[in-house]
């Protein structure tokens, strides 16, 4: 493995938010992994080499028996270690100190932490104000602080909210430096690598040659085959992969009739005018649309359209001959939602369009090279690589489409209206300049029919649903707040321009409990 960069280990105890410490440090230019507790091994320490450690946060209780514990070789490291609530309070226990639970002590959300006579490097540029705002989230608490520890921080229930041995550059916090309502969080962090010695190098620029690097050193001289969806990070992956192994590389892009508006034509166009590379486009609208006849339940769509492209995808790629490897856009939150210990909510509640069983069946590796980049590094990267900015904020789009965006039967007509009044809304949405703002926008159409009057006639026609979302990775997400007057005139022009829809509607559900896509 190329390993050039110093590395900082988060040994994740299953936080809402661990992920936001590692978006934290990755800002910082600092290159991290998060681990859940469980596979940290001594063996995996030594391999990972961490040049500085964070415990996360977490749901359970130190105080109870079997709760989670980092191997205690951990602190022999002679790094650098941050804990974090649930991490600080572990810490306190294994170091000697001792937890209690709430009654009374117990303190979630908005706090103000004072500080100590004495001034701690972890928090330069700290307390200009005399208190902090920090966010807290926690029932249990440390009544004892661990032998070589001080006190630098207290909050009105967290009397240890922020403690350090400094002869062993161990810190623990009771708050939540990463999220946004402990606003001065991210010094915390920043004076917290620093003090470490990381030098800030993690750049995409980097990335990008060690990514091409690592590419090279596992495919060889092998032919590969990806599958574009038309969508920011299968593309990314595809460009990324070309520009390392050149016409090794051929893309299979499969128009499952599911597509929005212009899309098809959007992708093959930026495929065969910039790129250059081999690619195959398989037209198999008749195929997927003719499967899904009849279909409404919304598993059952979800399989059929799995399955037939686990099938066209092999019959195409059977056109390559003799690929060894399958590229794939699979991303860092994914990575983690597949390993994290709390178990990934998603995959029970829908199954998700992958190529998951393709490369088993057809006998191929794996190539993966954004498995450690979120979203918008992502995006970074695909800017790195010169791709379309358009192209690069896209909002992301399911694998499975407009189907799941039509609850109910589908049928040739629906989706032509569903695509017609999507056009319209992402138009609005970009004519208000709104759309960098936004995570995912779109327009489902329902599966019924009401009552209007138009000029002075009745009219008969659908109901449709707008959706817009803010998200930071899709994995919890909340309505976007826009103006009635934004709404309002989204409407007029969808129910104006669209012949078919008489009554739209917009979507206020956040998820949870909603899911961002309506099936
Ligand atoms: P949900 O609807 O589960 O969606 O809240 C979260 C994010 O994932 C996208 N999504 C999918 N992406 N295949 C994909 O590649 C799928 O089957 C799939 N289902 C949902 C969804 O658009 C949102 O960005």
């Amino acid at each position: 493995m190329i390993n050039i960069h110093d590395r900082l280990l988060i040994i994740d105890f299953g936080s809402q938010v661990t992920q936001l410490i590692a978006r934290r440090l990755r800002e910082l230019n600092v290159y991290c992994e998060i681990h859940p507790y469980q596979n940290v091994t001594d063996a995996f320490l030594a391999e990972f080499a961490p040049k500085a450690v964070i415990l996360s946060g977490g749901p359970a209780s130190v105080i109870d028996e079997g709760s989670p514990r980092p191997p205690s070789t951990v602190f022999d490291l002679n790094v650098p270690i941050l804990g974090i609530c649930y991490g600080q309070q572990v810490m306190m226990e294994v170091l000697g100190g001792k937890v209690e639970s709430g009654h009374g002590t117990a303190e979630f959300g908005r706090a103000f932490v004072t500080p100590a006579a004495e001034k701690l490097i972890l928090l330069d540029g700290w307390f200009k104000d005399e208190k902090e705002q920090v966010w807290m989230s926690h029932g249990d608490h440390v009544s004892k602080i661990a032998p070589g520890f001080e006190v630098y921080g207290t909050s009105p229930n967290a009397p240890f909210a922020i403690t350090a041995d400094t002869s062993r550059n161990f810190f623990a916090v009771q708050f939540h430096p990463e999220v946004h309502h402990t606003p001065n969080g991210a010094k915390l962090y920043e004076n917290f690598v620093k003090m470490a010695g990381f030098k800030g190098d993690w750049t995409m620029g980097a990335y990008r040659e060690e990514a091409i690097a690592k590419i090279r050193e596992q495919v060889g001289d092998a032919k590969v085959i990806c599958g574009l969806s038309g969508g920011v990070d299968s593309s990314v992956a595809a460009v990324l992969i070309h520009e390392a192994i050149g016409d090794q590389l051929t893309c299979v892009f499969v128009n499952n009739g599911l597509l929005r508006q212009g899309e098809a034509e959007e992708v093959i166009t930026m495929f065969r005018d910039n790129y250059n590379m081999p690619f195959i486009y398989a037209d198999e609208r008749e195929l997927f649309l003719g499967e899904l006849d009849g279909q409404s339940d919304p598993e059952t769509k979800r399989k059929i359209i799995g399955k037939l492209f686990i099938d066209v995808f092999q019959k195409h790629a059977a056109e390559v001959g003799g690929a060894k490897f399958l590229a794939q856009g699979t991303l860092y939150p994914d990575v983690i939602e597949s390993v994290s210990f709390s178990g990934g909510p998603s995959a029970t509640i829908k199954s998700h369009h992958n190529v998951g069983g393709l490369p088993e069946k057809m006998g191929l590796k794996l190539v993966e090279p954004l498995r450690e980049l979120f979203k918008d590094e992502v995006r970074e990267l695909g800017r790195e690589l010169g791709l379309p900015t358009g192209f690069i904020g896209r909002h992301p789009f399911p694998g499975p489409g407009l189907a799941i965006r039509c609850p109910g039967e589908i049928t040739r007509p629906k989706l032509e209206i569903l695509r017609e009044a999507d056009a319209i809304y992402i138009d609005q949405i970009r004519k208000h300049g709104l759309y960098d703002e936004i995570w995912q926008a779109f327009v489902a159409i329902l599966p019924v029919k009401t009552v209007g009057v138009m000029g002075d006639g009745r009219t008969y026609d659908f109901a449709c649903a707008l959706r817009a979302v803010t998200s930071v990775d899709g994995m919890t997400a909340d309505y976007y707040p826009f103006s009635h007057e934004f709404l309002g005139e989204t409407a007029t022009r969808i129910i104006n321009e669209v012949p078919g829809i008489n009554r739209v509607t917009y979507d206020i559900t956040s998820k949870p409990p909603g899911t961002i896509e309506w099936e």
